[in-house]
């Protein structure tokens, strides 16, 4: 059964606390923020004060995607903040190793993200040093996208390399997730299944927490 990481980028702001609630009681593993700098990517979101905000409302793990161009200089802004997991985009970054060495040095689990046009040889050499690897299954900036299928083959190839080296990272994925596509994500070796519009554009999102396990079980 595949954990779930419901994207706050799609609920409803006004009402946030309740909103957490909702699925912090339906079961859901971790939380997924979306951090944006308008740069990397053409949104702007939120930022590490917003994880401060966060942090004394729940216990689930605070997963931080940070969609931001060298990530470096407010990497510790966020490890102080109280994540539990900071993720980096490869392609942001000339310095992806130090990067992910500040991560864990601050004593926070380290995740390297790879968008869907992005070889998995670009990532190769931090493997050994990860927690987690996201692979995106739409390209970032922007909740509500339909699913790339092309990006199962990239889940199977990552999981392959896993094996081979006996490594035991997580692999998420982001973007276009529901009931449906969850499956041969699954089934190709994904364990943590972000999903934002999938779950907050419901009239009920426990129910959809639960699709998303029951497709996976
Ligand atoms: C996209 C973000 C996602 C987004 C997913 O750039 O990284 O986390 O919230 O939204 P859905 O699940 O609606 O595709
Ligand atoms: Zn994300």
């Amino acid at each position: 059964m595949i954990k779930v990481a419901p994207s706050i980028l799609s609920a409803d702001y006004v009402n946030l606390q309740k909103d957490i609630e909702k699925v912090d009681k339906a079961g859901a593993e971790y939380l997924h923020i979306d951090v944006m700098d308008g740069s990397f990517v053409p949104s702007i979101s939120y930022g590490p004060g917003f994880v401060k905000a966060i942090r004394p409302i729940t216990k689930m793990v605070l997963d931080c995607h940070l969609m931001v161009q060298n990530p470096e200089h407010i990497l510790p802004a966020f490890i102080d903040a109280g994540a539990d997991i900071i993720g980096v985009q490869v392609e942001a970054t000339q310095h992806i190793h130090r990067a992910l060495q500040i991560i864990k040095n601050g004593g926070v689990k380290a995740e390297v993200v790879i968008n869907p046009g992005t070889p998995i040889a670009m990532i190769e050499p931090v493997l050994h040093m990860v927690d987690q690897v996201l692979v995106m299954t739409v390209n970032p900036g922007f909740g509500g996208q339909k699913f790339l299928p092309e990006t199962v083959e990239k889940i199977a190839k990552l999981n392959q390399i896993k094996k081979n080296k006996g490594y035991n990272f997580d692999i998420e994925i982001d973007g276009g997730v529901n009931n449906q596509t969850v499956v041969d994500c699954y089934k190709a070796g994904a364990t943590v299944a972000v999903a934002g519009s999938y779950v907050y554009n419901a009239d009920d999102p426990a129910e959809r927490i639960q699709a998303l396990k029951d497709a996976t079980k």
